[in-house]
């Protein structure tokens, strides 16, 4: 069978669970920005149904919501550029995504180390939305036959989950009809880690607050997280192979690189050798110089939560003109009635 060409298009979200952090805006959303400038149609979801596959307390989801679209607008992504909206707006994620659920294959889903991770020893206790939220994952992408997915290391297994479904319903039945997706991880920040512990990935959950930076956080809360970030006590290596096991360092000096535009070689030739009564600060420092407008600009739109839901709305309409015409033509290859 010949291979379709498909629009190269970029499909990526993010969960409104809790506020933004750091980890966020470097391993997703300032990147999606610089996405922006390619030949790429851009779509950029707040994924809410992915959101209450553990418990949200709907008092905080819909302004939680709103909080993380204001971040990716006031980061640089343009509602006018890139088609911006919240996934439980498009019904048709919901529908796709039980296709896909017809599709994937248990085996499939009990290999997924996200849901072992979360569910933990209690896995009888998790949410069957939480088993199967890679395959609406792998619907969100491919309802726009979605080419690039812009992720953080972490969700690499996802997208592979997501070519797999693409792969096996084509086979199936027998048509070239979405297209198989591949991931983009690159930058020094696909996977900034938590302060406390340079083993776990940075979260909004996490159960202290000094595990990571917040968007909202001010310049002296920023100070005060790096400087009591953990590290092991030597200082800086003379050179950037000398970070190898030493995962605390590591994401330091990975978030400068990632906040300065640079790489962490050339981070280290600026602080070769350096302490960390040297290098926290400037790290701080650095870090308020680049998070302080976007805060700012956040606090801005949040202050009028009308005009954000009026963009979510617009971004809405947008996404479904792309999205129904590929529903419309999935369910007449699986063959449900349409009368
Ligand atoms: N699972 C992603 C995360 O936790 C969020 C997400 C949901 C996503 N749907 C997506 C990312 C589609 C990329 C494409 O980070």
């Amino acid at each position: 069978m010949s291979q379709a060409t498909f629009t190269p298009r970029v499909f990526s979200g993010i969960k409104p669970s809790g506020g933004l952090q750091l980890g966020n805006y470097l391993g997703a959303i300032k990147r999606w920005v610089d996405m922006q400038a390619g030949d790429y149609e851009n779509i950029y979801c707040v994924v809410d149904m992915h959101a209450i596959t553990v418990w949200q307390d709907p008092k905080d989801l819909a302004n939680g919501t709103r909080e993380v679209a204001a971040g990716m607008i006031a980061a640089g992504i343009d509602p006018a550029k890139s088609v911006l909206f919240n996934q439980s707006q498009v019904a048709a994620h919901a529908e796709l995504g039980w296709i896909f659920n017809c599709v994937a294959r248990l085996g499939w889903m009990n290999r997924m180390t996200q849901f072992k991770d979360k569910a933990g020893k209690n896995a009888e206790k998790a949410s069957l939305g939480l088993y199967a939220y890679p395959s609406l994952m792998a619907a969100d992408i491919l309802l726009y036959h979605a080419t690039h997915v812009p992720v953080g290391e972490d969700q690499k297994q996802h997208v592979e989950l997501t070519r797999d479904i693409a792969n096996k319903f084509n086979h199936d039945y027998g048509v070239d009809f979405f297209p198989i997706t591949e991931p983009v991880i690159d930058g020094p920040a696909t996977r900034v880690m938590n302060l406390r512990d340079g083993t776990k990935k940075m979260s909004k959950s996490g159960d202290s607050d000094m595990e990571r930076i917040n968007m909202t956080d001010d310049a002296d809360t920023i100070a005060k997280k790096f400087k009591k970030a953990r590290t092991d006590p030597a200082p800086l290596p003379e050179t950037v192979e000398g970070l190898a096991d030493r995962p605390e360092a590591r994401n330091l000096v990975d978030i400068y690189a990632a906040l300065s535009d640079t790489t962490p070689a050339e981070v280290i030739a600026q602080y070769p050798g350096a302490g960390w009564g040297t290098f926290k600060p400037a790290l701080a420092d650095l870090a308020v110089e680049k998070l302080a407008p976007i805060s700012g600009e956040m606090a801005r739109l949040m202050a009028d939560p009308a005009e954000i839901d009026r963009t979510l709305a617009q971004g809405a309409e947008k996404a479904r003109t792309i999205a129904e015409p590929i529903l419309a033509q999935t369910y007449e290859i699986v063959g449900l009635l349409r009368s």
